[in-house]
């Protein structure tokens, strides 16, 4: 499972990548807007530095709620960077805007996906990720993660070759069930990476090790 970084604050991409680990980057409106980026030339600065730092995948979301809007924005994101994946949303007029685009060469990550059925429609219209949100169903007492492996499962039995990306992860042991339920690539915020990293077993471990060794070797 590849790992994504969520996020578009350029501080945490720079840290994450220093781990060797990130092989891409998801940014939608509200990650811009906290980053505190402003306006369309924003966004591009933004997106063309993040796409500095990390050579895979950049997902870059529209702004426009109709299907006209979302194609002339997706064709200008598709000149910014060297590999964008265009976001668009699981609703008719994104898998339209899907449709139009995928038919170009633009690769597109379908996101706020929250059934199998969208999964499905996006597959169908060329979408080359598809986004389910695990935390935002898990939020309303639904098994997020249930939904990724039922995706897996149904594009795996169909022989369907667009991407699982787990999304709206929440926490490390996320990563632990979009990896067991099959995810292709799970997108995480940066907090969540430097978690993945952390047992409180190895800090133990390391210590001691480290103590032997002064006493072993005290003058
Ligand atoms: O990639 C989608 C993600 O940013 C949404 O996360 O926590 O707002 O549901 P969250």
């Amino acid at each position: 499972m590849k790992l994504f970084l969520d996020t578009a604050d350029v501080d945490e991409i720079r840290r994450g990548a220093r781990l060797g680990v990130v092989k891409g980057v998801t940014t939608n409106p509200s990650l811009a807007a906290k980053a505190g980026v402003g306006g369309m030339e924003g966004y591009k600065a933004v997106v063309q530095e993040i796409a500095s730092i990390i050579d895979g995948p950049i997902s870059v979301e529209v702004v426009s709620p109709d299907v006209e809007g979302m194609i002339t924005e997706g064709k200008e994101y598709a000149t910014w960077i060297p590999n964008p994946w265009v976001k668009l949303p699981s609703t008719a007029a994104g898998f339209e805007a899907m449709n139009a685009l995928s038919r170009e060469g633009i690769e597109i990550n379908q996101t706020l996906c929250f059934s199998v059925n969208q999964a499905l429609l996006g597959a169908q219209a060329g979408a080359t990720a598809v986004s389910p949100f695990v935390g935002r169903m898990d939020d309303i007492g639904q098994r997020g993660m249930g939904l990724v492996g039922e995706i897996v499962a149904v594009f795996r039995q169909h022989g369907i070759k667009t991407q699982v990306l787990a999304a709206s992860i929440r926490h490390a042991f996320h990563c632990v069930e979009a990896a067991k339920a099959g995810a292709h690539i799970a997108t995480v915020p940066y907090p969540v990476l430097a978690q993945m990293a952390k047992h409180p077993l190895t800090d133990i471990g390391l210590e001691r090790f480290l103590e032997d060794w002064r006493r072993a070797n005290a003058p």
